[in-house]
């Protein structure tokens, strides 16, 4: 049985694993309502609560599928990116436990994890194009194999899910942004209002969606009277647009038919439906995880760490958690 781990952010998540490779149970903590009146989350908040929570939510696991704490034989922990405090929590318990039971630790990336989500439910053949989108990141990857994914481009400014959630706030709407916009938007004219594809048209792989806040920020100073459901369509036609665009040119370049779209932007229901139909009309195949595995969660933890343990790929006590981007 393998322990997996996260706590990179404002969600707890566990999970166990057979020595099989398969997802026996996996459990979350969000603090999604704590964070809410602020508008975005607050470190100190979330690190504390993550402490507060961790132990007890490893309890329920191991009573929920009854098993003994001896019958873990590692634990995997995600050691950054995010915030380092939240990540301490995690790490420290990890290491103790592994100190503690004499079992070895494997260390796992954020980025990775969410990269690898999708094996959770199937198998799709390397390489692939990665597009990683949530409140922290947004960006693309060619990945090889398990061992081998390269960074293509990011986002110079905001992530696409920081877009919504600073969207969201300009519109009075609760955080997080996205399934609120989201949901107003299937209401709207995606066509209202022509809002920027910022660095669509450019020879680049990277993204920019600061300036697209910005627009939606001017529209609404010049247009008192706004339609919010349209206001959100437009927004959200534009975000999608654009990421749509850039990863199908990236599997164009790269000669590479198959795309992988993770992260907690990916449960965007508009999204998930014009990949499928622009990809499909290019012959490309296009993947996303259930939206329990596109948020944060220790399942995608482990199923990278399953990896790490097959392969005998431990990590030593000593090692440091990160809060910046290994990429
Ligand atoms: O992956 P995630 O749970 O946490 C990290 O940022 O790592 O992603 C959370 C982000 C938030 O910015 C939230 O607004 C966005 O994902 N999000 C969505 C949707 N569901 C969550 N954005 C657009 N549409 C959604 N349905
Ligand atoms: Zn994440």
């Amino acid at each position: 049985m393998l322990l997996a781990i996260e706590t990179s952010c404002d969600e707890t998540g566990v999970a166990l694993f057979s020595e099989k490779g398969n997802l026996i149970k996996h459990l979350l903590y969000s603090q999604v309502a704590l964070h809410s009146p602020f508008g975005g989350i607050v470190p100190e908040i979330a690190s504390r609560k993550q402490l507060e929570v961790l132990s007890p939510l490893i309890k329920k696991l191991v009573e929920e599928t009854k098993i003994s704490i001896q019958e873990i034989k590692g634990v995997c922990v995600t050691f950054g990116p995010g915030l380092i405090g939240s990540i301490l929590v995690g790490v420290s318990l990890a290491k103790a436990l592994c100190f503690a039971l004499k079992i070895p630790l494997f260390a796992v990336d954020h980025l990775q994890a969410h990269l690898f989500s999708i094996f959770l439910e199937r198998e799709v053949k390397f390489p692939y194009i990665g597009l990683l989108v949530s409140g922290g990141h947004t960006a693309l990857f060619l990945v090889n194999s398990w061992e081998d994914y390269k960074l293509l481009g990011h986002t110079r400014d905001d992530a696409a899910g920081e877009a919504f959630d600073k969207v969201a706030k300009l519109l009075n709407l609760s955080y997080p942004g996205g399934p609120i916009i989201s949901k107003l938007a299937e209401k709207g004219n995606r066509n209202a209002i022509s809002f920027p594809r910022p660095l669509l048209e450019e020879d680049t792989f990277d993204f920019s969606f600061s300036g697209l806040k910005t627009a939606v920020l001017n529209y609404l100073k010049t247009n008192p009277q706004y339609k919010i459901e349209d206001v959100c369509a437009s927004f959200e036609e534009a975000v999608c647009e654009v990421l749509i665009e850039k990863t199908l040119r990236a599997g164009e370049k790269l000669n590479i038919s198959r795309i992988v779209v993770v992260g907690g932007v990916a449960s965007n229901q508009r999204l998930r439906k014009s990949f499928a139909e622009k990809a499909q009309q290019k012959g490309v195949e296009v993947y996303f995880p259930s939206p329990e595995f596109c948020t944060d969660n220790a399942a995608m933890v482990g199923i990278v760490g399953y990896y790490k343990w097959k392969n005998g790929l431990y990590d030593t006590l000593e090692k440091e958690p990160y809060a910046r981007s290994i990429f």
